[in-house]
């Protein structure tokens, strides 16, 4: 008999380096060391000097065949504490000209061989090359046509008056196959660019010229979600597999032994998961506008009167660095108004909070994490989208899931009040309520055995495998 035993796949993910992006793959990340990969996890030194402060020194050790790797941003370190958001510009600037090297030396030392360029170097190192996007099909599907937009004369637009004469309130269904309800303003702002030298147009060209090379395509999405744009995608990529929500597939699993393991840069405030239980089920909203939005202290102002006008509970979380120019403004008086029913902390776990019977919706600027963990949660929201693809995400929970209201951009109080109340105790915010539910079951139906998202993994884990041996 022979003594051979196959060793484990081994699969390297290397986010782009951005906590929505990290988070998003270290869930696939679990969900593939569940299925007995070994996973290498890649950061970048930055993002994991964060990882380790917020966490503790130690708190990566001792997971057997989940590791950490890093390789270094190439930007100047940062001035101050180092535990803010970085500069999007210049990081995207940095990866497409520092990443290169550092990578390849990693994979060297990971597979013993040697070479150059991104996606060249896996392909030399011979190994199957998984794309993953971390935002919906969606944003996807845009990235992909973003050459043929060029082409056409669509992007960039002709000048900043394009952004505000109507040219935007376009439907595009004529241009992209999938997306036929769609106006202009829906789609990923990279669409909305105005210079044609910006590096966002190169840098989202070459992600659509890339992604033919990858082996599978793989989504955190759900046919049921976007199933318009996958059958769209169906037609072009032939291993393009929706394999998500990954919350569900984790809401489905919470004791495995990765449970305690997460990718949050930030430290979690787990106090506030004790202010929950103090409140009436289905009462506290939930505030949380992601990890890059920032915005004015006058728009953080109208946000926090339009809350405390409403009267209900409500949980805020406020990142050190949300508000451009510094720290935040909240008078005395506004916390002598809420101190009986507002709290606020600078970051938490949020799967854990929105999972808490006590909260009855979520205003979000609807990062596709945040989305699709609200639904996984059941929970409805309001949506205030600030940039990227937040505006397609919102047009999906507000008009096409009708599972959302959306908050203007240029927020006022009066509104925030009117609509937080309207989610929380109107006949719409009970409607969205019946209707999240039901995209919460059917994301637990396609999440565990049998589900279509379920199959689609192992169909991935398949194709895989069979290219690498
Ligand atoms: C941005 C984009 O908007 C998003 O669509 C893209 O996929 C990634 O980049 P971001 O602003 O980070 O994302 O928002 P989001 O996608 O919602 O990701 C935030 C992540 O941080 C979520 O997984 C959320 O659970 C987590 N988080 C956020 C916490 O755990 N605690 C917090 O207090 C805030």
């Amino acid at each position: 008999m022979s003594n051979f035993v196959k060793p484990k796949p081994h699969a390297v993910l290397i986010p782009a380096p951005f906590q929505g992006h990290i988070n998003a793959l270290f869930k696939l990340g679990k969900l593939l060391h569940l299925r007995g990969f070994h996973i290498t996890f890649v950061n970048t030194e930055y993002n994991h000097k964060r990882l380790l402060k917020s966490r503790g020194p130690n708190s990566l050790d001792g997971f057997s065949d989940f590791k950490f790797e890093t390789i270094p941003d190439g930007l100047t370190p940062m001035e101050g504490n180092g535990d803010a958001t970085q500069d999007i510009y210049p990081l995207v600037q940095s990866i497409m000209t520092n990443f290169l090297q550092p990578f390849d030396e990693l994979l060297t030392r990971l597979h013993q061989s040697a070479n150059d360029g991104l996606i060249d170097a896996v392909e030399e190192h011979a190994l199957p090359i998984l794309f993953f996007s971390p935002c919906n099909a969606s944003t996807f599907l845009c990235t992909f046509q973003f050459p043929t937009l060029i082409r056409k004369g669509l992007v960039p637009l002709k000048d900043e008056s394009y952004l505000t004469n109507g040219y935007l309130d376009n439907k595009v269904g004529d241009w992209i196959q999938g997306l036929q309800n769609f106006r202009l303003k829906d789609l990923p702002d990279f669409t909305r660019i105005t210079d044609p030298n910006d590096l966002m147009i190169k840098f989202i060209t070459e992600v659509a010229v890339r992604c033919h090379r990858a082996s599978s395509i793989v989504i955190n999405t759900s046919y049921e979600l976007e199933s318009d744009v996958m059958n769209a995608l169906y037609s072009m990529f032939p291993s393009i597999y929706t394999i998500g929500p990954f919350a569900s597939f984790l809401n489905q699993s919470p004791q495995n032994h990765l449970a305690s393991l997460n990718s949050n840069l930030w430290k979690e405030d787990t106090k506030c998961l004790e202010w929950l239980e103090s409140k009436e089920p289905r009462s506290v909203v939930y505030v949380n506008f992601g990890s890059i939005t920032v915005m004015s202290r006058e728009k953080l102002l109208e946000f926090a009167w339009g809350l405390a006008n409403s009267k209900n509970p409500f949980l805020w979380i406020i990142r050190p660095d949300l508000v451009i120019g510094g720290s935040v403004v909240l008078s005395s008086d506004f916390f002598k108004e809420v101190s009986d029913r507002g709290l606020i902390a600078s970051w938490c776990p949020q799967d854990k909070v929105l999972n808490h019977p006590s909260i009855g919706g979520f205003l979000t600027h609807c990062g596709w994490n945040s989305t699709t963990e609200s639904i996984c949660a059941g929970v409805p929201m309001l949506c205030w989208p600030f940039f990227g693809d937040q505006p397609t995400n919102c047009r999906f929970i507000c008009y096409e899931w009708e599972i959302g209201l959306e908050i203007n951009t240029n927020v006022k109080r009066d509104d925030v009040e009117k609509l937080v109340n309207e989610l929380m105790v109107g006949e719409k915010g009970n409607m969205m309520k019946q209707k999240v539910l039901e995209f919460k079951k059917k994301a637990e139906e396609n999440t565990r055995s049998g589900g279509f998202s379920y199959m689609n993994l192992d169909k991935v884990i398949k194709e895989v495998m069979l290219k690498q041996f």
